[in-house]
């Protein structure tokens, strides 16, 4: 079973073919001359691998669970979901766990607490006032549903259409109905301003909003972050912004952190490379600038002991990988 598990994990191995059944060509694609994209003609694998390490959090035991994620192996092809299976079972599924977390250079774990802490960032944003949450690059990011604070809250998730699609068939060949407080709309974030589509799609700036982009700066332009942040800027004051970012050493020296250099190797694979970081010590000053203050920001190694400090085993790697709350006063 382990030989026949092997392969499907392998970042260099296979997992296209649920890209090759969902491609669907951007026919405009061709008009446009950018510097960085995403693949245009396919759902992001990058968000099929977190949905994946949700749904092996999902099928641990109870107790030790950070979060259940029951949609989350929807969206996984058959290979994923076998392994997922696999990793629930009592002995291997450790073992598998382990290679798991070795082969993704510590994204499992970081993946995982980084859900939960985000989790938990929302609830607090939500406690303190937020009336409506904006999910950007949303993905398979399933909190809209799962999280029963956000119930009777407007949820906005923006994604690339390839994978908004993508999820959106899921939710129809699964029968999942989305609740009416969801809402799904569509943008390339390298080909359009967030501003002029905000206009265009009626986005309220007058409720105090919070926002999550996660997992997503490291793949845009760095105009296209400050374009982002000129959006940001316009929501009422009591507004937040959670987001993850690459520590942008990893960007500048790839051997700053352990593993950087195969993750870069790994992601040219998938064209989704890393394009985007910031020294966590220029954050507050670049925030100012758009009169944000920096509440929280804590690496991978701080979060992972946050909350999964008794599972040793999990405690390595993506070091570089940093999720900081912002809020507007
Ligand atoms: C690593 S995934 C993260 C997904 C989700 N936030 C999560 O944590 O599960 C990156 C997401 O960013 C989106 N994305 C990447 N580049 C984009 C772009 N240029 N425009 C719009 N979305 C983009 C992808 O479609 C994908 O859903």
């Amino acid at each position: 079973m382990i030989i026949y598990f092997l392969p499907i994990f392998s970042p260099y191995g296979t997992g296209e073919g649920v890209n090759k059944l969902r491609q669907k060509e951007i026919n405009d694609d061709k008009l446009y001359d950018y510097k960085i994209k995403m693949k245009a003609t396919a759902v992001s694998r990058t968000a099929q691998y977190i949905a994946f390490f949700r749904a092996i959090e999902t099928n641990q035991p109870t107790k030790k669970r950070l979060f259940d994620d029951e949609l989350a192996s929807e969206f996984l092809d058959i290979g994923l979901k076998l392994a997922v299976k696999i990793t629930a079972m009592p002995v291997i599924g450790n073992i598998i766990i382990n290679y798991i977390q070795k082969r993704g250079l510590g994204a499992l774990s970081a993946s995982i607490a980084r859900t939960k802490y985000i989790d938990d960032l929302l609830k607090k944003a939500i406690d303190g006032g937020a009336k409506q949450v904006i999910i950007l690059g949303a993905g398979f990011d399933t909190r809209a549903m799962r999280l029963p604070f956000l119930k009777d809250m407007p949820v906005i998730e923006i994604d690339h259409p390839n994978t908004s699609d993508y999820k959106l068939d899921i939710f129809k060949k699964s029968n999942i109905k989305s609740p009416s407080n969801i809402s799904y709309l569509q943008i390339d974030f390298n080909k359009q301003g967030l501003s002029e589509f905000s206009f265009q799609r009626n986005i309220n700036f007058s409720l105090p909003t919070v926002i999550i982009w996660e997992g997503v700066t490291s793949y845009l332009s760095s105009e296209a972050i400050d374009k982002s942040f000129e959006f940001f800027q316009k929501f009422a004051s009591g507004s937040s912004i959670i987001f993850t970012y690459l520590h942008r050493l990893a960007l500048d020296d790839s051997n700053a952190f352990k593993g950087v250099a195969q993750m870069k190797e790994l992601l040219k694979s998938k064209e989704e490379n890393w394009t985007f970081g910031f020294y966590p010590e220029q954050l507050p000053n670049y925030l100012q600038t758009y009169g944000l203050t920096l509440y929280e920001d804590n690496g991978a190694v701080e979060y992972r002991k946050m909350y999964m400090p008794e599972r040793k085993n999990l405690l390595n790697g993506f070091e570089f990988h940093r999720i900081a709350f912002v809020g507007k006063k």
